[in-house]
């Protein structure tokens, strides 16, 4: 599968490992790399030699393409960014500050830039500035970036709003796959809310979501002990909703997807937006929805191809009014 954000890595999946110093070196990053993701090294804190170094051994581990990361208010960064030109490095990413002063060098040398923001204003200095795409990444960021204002989830949709480069979710993990409306895993896929073993709060509206897809009691389970669960445990209590052979993740979930995209746009709407409100409203509120959104859809062109493609025995064409 191409996006927009794989050609700027490079790599087959738009998942970016997320740079830690002195933790994300060269073995690190090679290894994500090797595996289809985008592997960074995380350059904060080294020397020009020793990145030079890493940069030499994640290049002995793979020949898929990993990126460095530069927290650019630290000192020697331009240094730092010449080493990773003369490695070859073709995508790099900033974060910490703004990324102007370092655009022209980085671009003069023909490598792409995605740059690590807190807020709507850092993101639109950095697009303005010229950077390739955008990593959002909210208060609970691991220490980095900014610790007042929007968590990651609250940013990503005014920052996809606000900006026409493209925007990628930092972070978020297991509670981001627990904020969409269905789950595929890879059957070598396992989870966990292990927050508490590291005494932070959970994101990403987990203790939200994690409830009302396992109950109170397993999700208490799950977010009080820490435990790290397989697939075959998350189907059976319900957080995932298919486990799939691990090479075939991508084409049963866009089956799946396409399976979803075929029928009708107007009632999956509405049927969302009661699975959404229908827990907050009561039953005569929600039965004032359904009479609205049945009317609505009963009027609808795409009813009415729904009825003639069943009688004339072809498959139907929505499109969603
Ligand atoms: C120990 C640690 C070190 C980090 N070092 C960096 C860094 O050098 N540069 C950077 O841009 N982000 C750094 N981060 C932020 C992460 O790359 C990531 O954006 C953040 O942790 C959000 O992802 P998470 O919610 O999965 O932790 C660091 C985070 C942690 C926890």
């Amino acid at each position: 599968m191409k996006w927009k954000l794989t050609d700027i890595l490079g790599s087959p999946y738009p998942i970016i490992l997320g740079p830690m110093r002195f933790i994300t070196l060269g073995k690190m990053a090679a290894l994500v790399s090797k595996y289809g993701g985008f592997g960074q090294i995380a350059a904060s804190g080294l020397t020009t030699k020793r990145l030079r170094e890493e940069i030499r051994v994640a290049r002995t581990l793979t020949d898929m393409p990993f990126g460095v990361n530069f927290p650019v208010y630290r000192p020697k960064t331009e240094e730092l960014i010449q080493v990773a030109v003369e490695e070859g490095v073709k995508t790099i990413t900033t974060s910490a500050g703004n990324p102007k002063k370092f655009i022209d060098r980085i671009k003069g040398a023909g490598l792409k830039v995605l740059h690590k923001v807190a807020n709507i204003d850092m993101a639109k200095k950095a697009e303005d500035a010229g950077v390739d795409a955008i990593i959002a990444t909210g208060i609970e960021a691991g220490g980095h970036v900014g610790r007042d204002g929007a968590t990651t989830f609250c940013l990503i949709p005014q920052l996809a709003r606000a900006l026409s480069i493209p925007v990628v979710a930092a972070g978020g993990g297991c509670n981001f796959a627990l904020a969409c409306d269905i789950r595929i895993a890879s059957e070598r896929a396992r989870f966990g809310e292990v927050f508490v073993k590291r005494g932070v709060f959970p994101d990403w509206g987990g203790v939200y979501f994690l409830p009302r897809l396992v109950g109170y009691a397993k999700a208490a389970e799950l977010f009080f002990s820490g435990e790290v669960i397989d697939a075959t445990e998350a189907l059976r209590i319900g957080m995932v909703n298919k486990v799939v052979p691990h090479e075939k993740l991508a084409e049963e979930t866009r089956k799946f997807a396409l399976n979803i995209a075929n029928n009708a746009p107007l009632p999956i709407a509405f049927i969302k937006r009661g699975l959404q409100n229908f827990g907050r409203m009561d039953l005569a509120q929600a039965l004032d929805f359904e009479k609205m959104a049945v009317d609505t859809c009963w009027n609808s062109r795409d009813r009415k191809e729904g009825f003639k493609s069943f009688l004339e025995k072809r498959p139907p064409h929505f499109i969603g009014c």
